[in-house]
């Protein structure tokens, strides 16, 4: 084996060892494809872009959120139907004060501008997230909430 290819391999294992770092790439690398996906696609949104935001969803946010409200609350509130749900609306989940004080309505506006950046929605809102800086991801991803599988 070559110097250099044992230094890829060397790279290989702590990418995979540092997650964030993974997922991070493993996005860029999903937006790709999914940019293919779009350019044959002829619907505004189309269920690859639904599988997509899937996968992102899982990656990104299912580690603290269910999608639905049967599977329940985890870490975070439950996420059904949350494209149109009042903020903070979850029987029994304890917000912080900003969500639970929190007047607006998800939309998919706002949830884009939130995912972007989320402190500067709801600067008191518990929530360990640094955002989505890419469009086309966070485009995936509301597409996914607005109609899970
Ligand atoms: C580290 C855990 C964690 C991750 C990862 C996470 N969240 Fe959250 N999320 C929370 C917590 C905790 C709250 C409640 C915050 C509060 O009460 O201030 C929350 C609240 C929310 C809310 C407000 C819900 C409501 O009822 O108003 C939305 C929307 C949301 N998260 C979406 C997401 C999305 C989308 C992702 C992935 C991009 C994500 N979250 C990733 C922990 C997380």
């Amino acid at each position: 084996m070559t110097e250099y290819k044992k230094g890829i391999l060397i790279l290989t294992f702590f990418t995979v060892l540092s997650g964030c770092t993974l997922s991070a790439n493993q996005t860029q690398e999903e937006s790709k494809k999914q940019q293919s996906a779009q350019s044959v696609a002829t619907s505004s949104v189309s269920k690859e872009l639904i599988t997509q935001g899937a996968k992102y969803f899982r990656f990104r946010c299912g580690g603290c959120h269910e999608m639905s409200a049967e599977a329940g609350s985890s870490f975070g509130p439950h996420l059904e139907g949350i494209i149109g749900r009042q903020a903070g609306a979850v029987e029994g989940y304890d917000y912080s004060k900003a969500l639970k004080e929190a007047d607006f309505v998800w939309t998919e506006e706002v949830m884009d501008s939130w995912l972007a950046k989320p402190e500067s929605l709801l600067p008191g809102m518990c929530m360990t997230f640094k955002g989505v800086p890419d469009e086309d991801v966070r485009k995936a991803m509301i597409a996914f909430m607005k109609e899970p599988e």
